[in-house]
């Protein structure tokens, strides 16, 4: 038996799921007696955990993964991990591709990392790819945060929209039970965590898939009922949720979050496109005029709302006439921040074999179309804050100017400030906002209660 490396580096891309997965996984590491290094070359075990979600994601993890794979030819001893959407999307052929990888996991197998490295450990190659009924988690996450943390409520994604890798890497929903999230937040705020983003691709699926039901016939765990299980819980003092799915987003929805204190005045709702006729080809399920209605009635219950989405440009098909019914509801609704994304086929979805494909100009010639227009918008909805006060929540020093800190609004905008971390980290303080940018604010601090 090899005795087990002494130090690791976990590299992660994609989402915020990923980002949870490797605090968990950097747990297990941990629980195991490993160190961090923050050096990929300086560790003994490299672990990417990568996204498959475009192109250019998944090439970024073979250069990577080249680099690192020439090292352990001089350091035989050196352990090589892929986990994520990519080690799901590929498994085995990942090997015949880097024959010097020791472990191809998915993400539903994060939680198992231990007892797979303990088979890699005993000279195996491993690959656990197979699609399993996710257990609920034993082992502590290490958070990247001392102030804001990520909590997991439903793993995969019933939907099958056209363009996306999802459904397949991440299996079907699991929702975890409203005892097990309680009990993960309640940790948290003991711990001193101050606040809690819930966590699932299709967050409004939460529930749907636990028993029980209510009298109307109602499923009885939504995420409505559990943003009322949790929301006293101690400590913390803010909550957040994402992503939102146009499809299920309910008024019931809208009005916990206008009535429950903590839960902060932030929608993260995709939209992809303002086409009708590109919804339907994207099997997203609503039309634009439903989605207008849903940011209509969120701001009339919460005026001041923070508004953020995602967008495809060049979906297969996408004409001018089509494009240009994006640009108007992102000229409509004025997002808060738009993440953009030009078209990219996956591998085993739908749209990929569409012979209707756009060219990468037309593409390229789009995503800049609309990231203007996005900055423009984004800069108008920063004004607003301009003199106002604004609570922030104090997260880290700004590293650019360490004279500064920075934290959030409830809006979810950035701001910095001067002050020491060392007194501040963690805290709720008002500042007034003194110069705005597009996706960022500078203010003065009012009051600093220590
Ligand atoms: N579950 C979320 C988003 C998941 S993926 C939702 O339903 O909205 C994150 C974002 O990546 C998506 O919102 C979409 O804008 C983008 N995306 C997904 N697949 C893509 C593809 N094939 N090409 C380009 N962008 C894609
Ligand atoms: Fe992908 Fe659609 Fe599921 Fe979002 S809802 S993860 S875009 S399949
Ligand atoms: Fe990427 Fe997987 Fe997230 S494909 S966006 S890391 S669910």
């Amino acid at each position: 038996m090899t005795s087990p490396a002494r130090r690791y580096h976990i590299t992660t891309f994609g989402c915020q799921m990923n980002k949870a997965d490797s605090e968990r996984m950097a747990g297990v590491l941990e629980g195991m007696g490993l160190q961090e290094a923050e050096n990929p070359d300086d560790a003994d075990l490299i672990l990417y955990n990568t996204c498959s979600i475009r192109d250019n994601a998944e090439q970024k993890v073979y250069s990577y993964l080249g680099r690192q794979a020439k090292r352990k030819q001089e350091q035989p001893d050196l352990t090589l991990v892929v986990a994520g959407c990519v080690a799901q999307q590929e498994g085995e052929s990942l090997l015949r591709r880097v024959p010097e990888l020791d472990l191809v996991m998915g993400p539903q197998h994060a939680n198992r990392l231990g007892d797979l490295l303990e088979q890699v450990f005993n000279g195996e190659q491993v690959v656990a790819t197979e699609l399993i009924q996710i257990v609920e988690d034993i082992t502590k996450p290490r958070r990247d945060s001392t102030v804001t943390a990520w909590v997991n409520v439903i793993y995969g994604c019933n939907e099958r929209c056209t363009y996306c890798v999802v459904p397949g890497v991440r299996g079907v929903e699991q929702s975890r039970t409203p005892a097990a999230i309680r009990a993960e937040m309640v940790e948290l705020g003991q711990q001193g965590y101050k606040e809690v983003t819930l966590l699932g691709q299709n967050i409004d699926a939460y529930g749907r898939d636990l028993p029980g039901s209510t009298a109307d016939g109602r499923h009885q765990h939504t995420l409505t009922d559990l943003l009322y299980t949790i929301h006293d819980v101690p400590g913390i003092q803010r909550i957040r949720f994402a992503t939102s799915h146009p499809r299920y987003f309910t008024e019931r929805l809208i009005r916990a979050c206008a009535e429950l204190q903590k839960v902060c005045e932030h929608f993260h709702i995709p939209f992809q496109s303002g086409d009708n006729e590109i919804l339907k080809s994207m099997a997203r399920g609503y039309t634009h005029e439903k989605y207008r209605r849903i940011i209509a009635k969120i701001r009339e219950y919460m005026p001041d709302a923070a508004i953020s989405a995602d967008a495809i440009v060049g979906f297969p098909g996408e004409t001018e006439a089509q494009f240009e019914n994006t640009l108007k509801l992102v000229e409509d609704i004025g997002f808060d921040l738009l993440n953009t994304a030009a078209y990219s086929p996956r591998p085993g979805t739908p749209a990929a074999v569409w012979q209707n494909q756009l060219s990468e100009e037309v593409k390229r010639d789009r995503l800049q179309r609309l990231n203007h227009l996005v900055s423009l918008k984004a800069a108008e909805r920063s004004g607003r804050y301009l003199g106002r006060i604004e609570e922030v929540l104090v997260e880290d020093q700004n590293h650019k100017e360490p004279s500064q800190v920075m934290g959030r609004t409830r809006g979810n905008r950035l701001v910095f400030f001067t002050g020491k971390i060392a007194e501040l980290k963690g805290q709720l303080v008002p500042v007034q906002i003194t110069d705005v940018r597009a996706f960022s604010l500078t203010g003065q601090p009012l009051l600093v209660s220590c």
